[in-house]
């Protein structure tokens, strides 16, 4: 696969951003659309998502050619113990997954042709946020902040992926350091973010997005083709999953 994605200056320069013991890559993907000649004439693995030029006013995402969801009402993650503040909206980031994702646009809607509505995603399970509702989804377009933070046992933003989970400190709620342990080892077996921060390696200009979990390029984790293109797969040195979560929380 890594052969197969080394092709142009700009892959190669996410692969170099991103190294990963299990490169992969877009093609081979579920982001691959190469296949869908009907509307991807050039066979583009990149231009469904992004172009060099006349690409989207507002940057969701870099250089974003993709039509961007037009919706303005959105219902978002709130619950009694979230610390966080969560806006009434998706940020850019998260919205440029949604512009496929809530099932509103065609797959093949791009800024200058935003009108097909077909393909449009038909797997119910790969519908997140349809008809707006992102509330039962995990709280997205936050601030990772140290209020954020407070939450009973997360990891601040600047934790380094593999260190001591040791977190879980007087921040909480007040509470007195003394007798809380870590429920967790640190060591996560086959990661490629291992030695960076929460923040480089998983927040979008500081914020938690989709792509915080998610790597839409899979370049991390797993194969291509396996999974649901977490950025952290795999197992801790007990053989217990999870880590995703884990990095982030103290659970
Ligand atoms: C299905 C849509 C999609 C496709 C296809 C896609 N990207 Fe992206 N790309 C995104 C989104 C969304 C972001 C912003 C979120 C993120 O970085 O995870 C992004 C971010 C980027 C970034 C900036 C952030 C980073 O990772 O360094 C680069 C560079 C990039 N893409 C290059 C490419 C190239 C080159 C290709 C083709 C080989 C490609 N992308 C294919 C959706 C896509
Ligand atoms: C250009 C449209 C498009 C964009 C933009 C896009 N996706 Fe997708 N994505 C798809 C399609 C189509 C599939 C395959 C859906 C299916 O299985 O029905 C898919 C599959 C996935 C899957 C795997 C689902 C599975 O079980 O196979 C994940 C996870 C995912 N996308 C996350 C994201 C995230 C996160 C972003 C933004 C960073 C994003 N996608 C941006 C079109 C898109
Ligand atoms: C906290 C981490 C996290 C965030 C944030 C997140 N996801 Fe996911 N996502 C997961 C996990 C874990 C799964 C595996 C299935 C599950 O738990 O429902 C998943 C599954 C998926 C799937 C596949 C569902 C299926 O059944 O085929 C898609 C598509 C997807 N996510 C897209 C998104 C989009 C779009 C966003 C932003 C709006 C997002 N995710 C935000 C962790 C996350
Ligand atoms: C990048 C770090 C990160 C990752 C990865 C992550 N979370 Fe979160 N999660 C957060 C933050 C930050 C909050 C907001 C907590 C707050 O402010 O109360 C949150 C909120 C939550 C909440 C809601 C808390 C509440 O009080 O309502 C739950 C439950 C949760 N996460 C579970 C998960 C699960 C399960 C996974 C793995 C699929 C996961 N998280 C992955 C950072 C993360």
């Amino acid at each position: 696969m890594k052969k197969l994605i080394v092709g142009g200056i700009v892959a190669c320069a996410v692969v170099a951003l991103r190294t990963s013991a299990f490169a992969g890559g877009i093609l081979g993907s579920p982001h691959d659309f190469t296949g869908e000649t009907t509307w991807n004439s050039r066979a583009g693995a990149c231009s469904p998502c992004h172009a060099a030029h006349h690409t989207d006013e507002d940057q969701i995402a870099p250089l974003w050619v993709h039509a961007t969801d037009p919706r303005t009402s959105w219902e978002m993650y709130d619950s009694p113990t979230m610390d966080a503040t969560v806006g009434t909206a998706p940020s850019g980031n998260s919205l440029a997954c949604l512009s496929c994702h809530d099932g509103a646009l065609g797959i093949n809607a791009t800024i200058s042709t935003p009108a097909p509505a077909s393909p449009v995603i038909i797997d119910a399970g790969a519908r997140i946020g349809e008809n707006g509702d992102l509330h039962t989804t995990h709280p997205i377009s936050f601030d990772y902040d140290a209020a954020a933070a407070l939450d009973m046992g997360l990891e601040l933003s600047s934790y380094v992926i593999g260190d001591a989970k040791d977190g879980l400190d007087a921040r909480h709620k007040g509470m007195s350091a003394e007798g809380l342990v870590a429920p967790v080892p640190a060591t996560w077996s086959g990661t490629s973010l291992t030695g960076q921060t929460i923040a480089d390696a998983l927040l979008i200009g500081g914020k938690m997005e989709c792509s915080s979990c998610h790597d839409v390029h899979k370049l991390e984790g797993a194969s291509p083709s396996s999974g649901i293109l977490a950025r952290l797969s795999g197992s801790d040195v007990n053989g217990n999953g999870s880590i995703l979560c884990r990095t982030c929380h103290i659970k």
